[in-house]
């Protein structure tokens, strides 16, 4: 199967299972426990249809919004994930050169393979910073600083990941950052001869945000759900999201939000933007999906904070799906990594042309010329 050969978002996940070491594709793909939540995650889209205008003069669209304060080709945003270089040399600066490319917001992992200095270098185009709180409060304050210094555009805390998900692909496979070659998954990375040259003859892999202060997850191998469950901050409460929302003193998201209460505390401590998100499925199984949960997301809070639908998108349909449902705009994860994995830079721009083709394809038989008309009348729930 090559790159011409992928028409949508499953084929970039076909060409990225057969190109990655299982233990690495898992880790992508996976989610916790039953993985019933990542499934919804999707599904809940197909519970929604939209009800299209015709004849509408649609010659002529624009697709951008504006997100958090910067202007955006599409209503669709990069979410940050970790460890990128592990799935394509490349890694996040094909992503962000691609995000670049396609006017799109860019989010970068604190477990980012990529400095931020590097990234803030790299491109133009909006960038979020994604914190995880540690223990280790210098180093809190080092990535705000550091985010200050390279000019990112907003700081998105995830609030979901107070104890890892129970990620049993990754128990099973024995994976880590770095990734171990041990006797067990040996065979699965020699049985990937370019991914396993390009990984250990290219740049020494590291995770550059964090390794100033800790050598977990670069010199010491550790499991993600080891790295949450002994690294981050298991206090964090909504004194501590506003008191960094104070240090960093720029655009702030909180990203993980999920029930209407905690919506409206958002709003309260001054947040931008909430990412209503359960971490693509790999925190919390048997949460809601974010497109389900969005209706009453939006009926508390919907004007007073940019919400963010975010998880399960893998067409622009449901990007459209989402605005209609009140959403300032849509993000996903997966939607690009299977592409980075497949192809590295040019697998992300083929995945996002085809994923800006949907959105313009879907705006113009829906009859609308601007993301803003895709309201609530246009979509009828099953
Ligand atoms: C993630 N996600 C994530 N979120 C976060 O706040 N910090 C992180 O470092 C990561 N890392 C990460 C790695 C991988 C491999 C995946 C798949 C996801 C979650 C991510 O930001 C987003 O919430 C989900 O990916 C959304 O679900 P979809 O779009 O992947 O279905
Ligand atoms: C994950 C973490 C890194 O979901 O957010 O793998």
């Amino acid at each position: 199967m090559r790159l011409a050969n992928c028409h949508n978002i499953d084929d970039f996940r076909r060409l990225a299972q057969r190109r990655l070491p299982w233990p690495v594709f898992d880790y992508i793909d996976g989610a916790a426990d039953d993985e019933l939540t990542k499934g919804r995650n999707t599904a809940a889209y197909a519970d929604a249809d939209l009800v299209p205008d015709v004849l509408a003069g649609v010659a002529t669209i624009d697709p951008s919004c504006t997100i958090m304060g910067r202007r955006s080709a599409l209503p669709l945003l990069l979410s940050p994930t970790a460890l990128q270089r592990v799935f394509h040399w490349q890694g996040e600066r094909a992503v962000a050169r691609a995000a670049e490319k396609f006017g799109l917001w860019c989010g970068i992992s604190s477990l980012a393979t990529v400095s931020i200095e590097e990234i803030g270098a790299l491109i133009s185009s909006p960038k979020l910073f994604q914190l995880y709180v540690h223990k280790d409060a210098g180093l809190n304050r080092s990535m705000i600083e550091r985010c200050q210094a390279a000019k990112f555009d907003a700081i998105a805390l995830t609030v979901d990941t107070i104890v890892s998900g129970k990620r049993e692909r990754c128990a099973r496979s024995g994976f880590t950052s770095p990734p171990r070659f041990t006797p067990a998954s040996a065979l699965s990375y020699a049985v990937k001869p370019r991914w396993a040259l390009d990984y250990v003859l290219r740049e020494k892999f590291r995770l550059p945000n964090l390794d100033t202060h800790v050598d977990a997850g670069t010199g010491e191998a550790v499991s993600i759900a080891g790295y949450f469950n002994t690294m981050l901050d298991p206090s964090m409460n909504w004194q501590t999201a506003e008191a960094i929302r104070s240090q960093w003193g720029g655009t702030f998201c909180l990203k993980g939000v999920m029930s209407a209460a905690d919506a409206r505390r958002a709003v309260d401590i001054g947040a931008d933007a909430i990412m209503v998100s359960n971490h693509g499925g790999r925190q919390l199984d048997g949460s809601r999906a974010p497109f389900d949960q969005l209706r009453e997301i939006v009926d508390a809070v919907g004007g007073e904070i940019e919400i963010i639908c975010d998880g399960g998108v893998r067409r622009g349909t449901h990007v459209l799906k989402a605005l209609c449902a009140g959403a300032t705009a849509a993000s996903g994860g997966r939607l690009y990594l299977y592409a980075l994995a497949a192809a590295g830079q040019a697998g992300v721009e083929r995945a996002l042309a085809i994923l800006q083709d949907e959105i313009e394809r879907g705006m113009k038989l829906m009859g609308v010329t601007r993301p803003e008309q895709l309201t609530a009348e246009r979509l009828r729930w099953r």
